[in-house]
């Protein structure tokens, strides 16, 4: 879903300032989020350019170290006590990131195009710490799903050096419109339920494919102009950003040079079912059937989990109620069990969104798409007056998410303490009132 404002940020131009107001409950969130930026002539460095192996990119960046869709990243090990990182112009100027050492809480600063910021010195809180998690690391994601960074170069301290980590052992992916980006959360894709299921599952690799206001039907809603069974297939979103830097010639993401994921959670169809965009049924269903058969082509061995969809709620009489219809509930049932049945798994069908070719792949499938009902999980203050989950909704939805893959694919839940939702540390610290 996309709200008119929601539009309205995304259109600002690529080169002005991006910065908006954090609001918790329509009040002004307190931020002092330092300025990090500094002189690097003044300063004696060792760097590395943005293509040197030791770093390692999350989620989806381009060709010119650009990055897109929501919370993508960057991370490497490190020794010595500093980090800075040179951004290049086609950053976002302005945009907010969150970045921290190994485990420990995220820190913020907003970036300028062109600048060098100082992230790790001997003053960051944890960076005289040696261990557990060795060698140190360090990790950056970009808050917004519409605004970006450029990579220009890494810097450590002289005699100091980066060293390449190795990627977890499993890999998850979430398909999305704003639901799953994060928009109308607190810290946007660093508080969606897209980036906590991934970080929340520990030791897992990520990727938020997500963007506000795109429909699974390849056609227009709210402007944007393509939907995910077409966009998913290429490196770049469908911000204004993107068509200022690709123009008509976006890059079509590099299956081949990347690991396939293992899990892929679908969350889509809220736009298709508003009826401002005039999909119909059939669309969506053939939309929504086209990127599950592209997951499928480009990772055969990915399971798929199709979410429910849902909207909110009304208050009806003493209690709430949820708004229906809430958005082709039968339907998406009966497609995962379309793709389970014997006449599917005997002549599976796989889609190339960028060569637009559809065909049969040769060999006999087993069963891969499964579906998550999310009925039950959000109750209405779950949802925010923009009809986005809140803060906590988020958590809800990936917590949830969480246990369904821990049960059904018997995947293990790592993250046993380090931070992943930024200031939802919510309590009570008085005895009795
Ligand atoms: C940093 O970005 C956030 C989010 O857009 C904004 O609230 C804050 O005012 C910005 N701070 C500065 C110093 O630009
Ligand atoms: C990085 O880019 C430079 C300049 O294009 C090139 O010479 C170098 O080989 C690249 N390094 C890696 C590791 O790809
Ligand atoms: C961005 O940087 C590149 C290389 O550093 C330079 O060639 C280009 O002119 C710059 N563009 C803008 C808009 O400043
Ligand atoms: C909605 O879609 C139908 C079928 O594609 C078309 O006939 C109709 O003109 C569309 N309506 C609007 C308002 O775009
Ligand atoms: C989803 O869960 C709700 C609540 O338990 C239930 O009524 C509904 O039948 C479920 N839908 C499917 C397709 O299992």
């Amino acid at each position: 879903m996309l709200s008119l404002s929601g539009l309205a940020v995304a259109g600002l131009a690529l080169f002005s300032q991006v910065s908006a107001t954090i609001l918790q409950n329509g009040q002004v969130r307190e931020t002092s989020f330092p300025d990090t930026r500094i002189d690097p002539s003044a300063s004696s460095f060792r760097t590395y350019p943005a293509n040197a192996t030791e770093i390692s990119y999350k989620g989806r960046w381009d060709s010119k170290h650009v990055s897109w869709w929501s919370a993508p990243g960057i991370k490497f090990g490190y020794t010595g006590r500093t980090v800075a990182i040179s951004f290049g112009n086609l950053t976002s100027d302005g945009v907010l990131v969150g970045y921290r050492i190994g485990g420990l809480d995220w820190m913020f600063t907003n970036i300028t195009a062109g600048a060098t910021h100082l992230l790790v010195s001997p003053e960051t809180p944890g960076s005289d710490q040696t261990g557990p998690i060795n060698p140190w690391t360090f990790e950056l994601r970009v808050t917004n799903w519409a605004y970006g960074v450029q990579i220009d170069a890494v810097h450590v301290a002289t005699g100091e050096k980066l060293i390449k980590l190795p990627d977890f052992g499993r890999r998850i992916e979430v398909i999305g419109d704003s639901l799953a980006s994060g928009m109308y959360t607190t810290y946007e894709g660093l508080s969606s339920f897209g980036y906590g299921l991934g970080a929340g599952l520990g030791n897992t690799e990520f990727a938020v494919t997500a963007y506000p206001g795109i429909c699974a039907a390849d056609q227009n809603c709210w402007d944007i102009p393509r939907g995910q069974s077409h966009q998913w297939f290429y490196t770049s979103d469908m911000s204004y950003r993107a068509s200022v830097i690709h123009g008509e010639n976006p890059e079509p993401w590099d299956f081949k040079k990347h690991p396939a994921a293992d899990i892929v959670v679908i969350n889509i169809g809220t736009n298709d079912n508003n009826e401002a965009n005039n999909v119909s049924t059939e669309a969506y269903i053939d939309g929504l059937a086209k990127i599950i058969q592209g997951v499928h082509g480009k990772w055969p061995e990915a399971q798929v989990v199709v979410m429910s969809l849902w909207l909110g709620f009304y208050q009806s009489g003493n209690t709430y109620l949820p708004e229906a219809p809430q958005g082709w509930v039968n339907e998406i049932y009966e497609m995962v069990k379309w793709f389970n049945s014997d006449a599917y798994l005997s002549n599976p069908i796989v889609y190339d969104g960028v060569t637009k070719k559809t065909s049969k792949t040769c060999k006999k499938a087993k069963p891969f798409v499964h579906h998550f009902n999310t009925t039950g999980i959000l109750q209405h203050n779950d949802i925010g007056p923009q009809w986005h989950p809140t803060d906590v909704g988020a958590i809800k939805v990936a917590s949830h998410l969480q246990q369904f893959i821990r049960i059904k694919f018997d995947w293990d839940l790592y993250a046993t303490g380090p931070e992943v939702f930024h200031e939802t540390l919510y309590w009570n610290d008085q005895s009795g009132y």
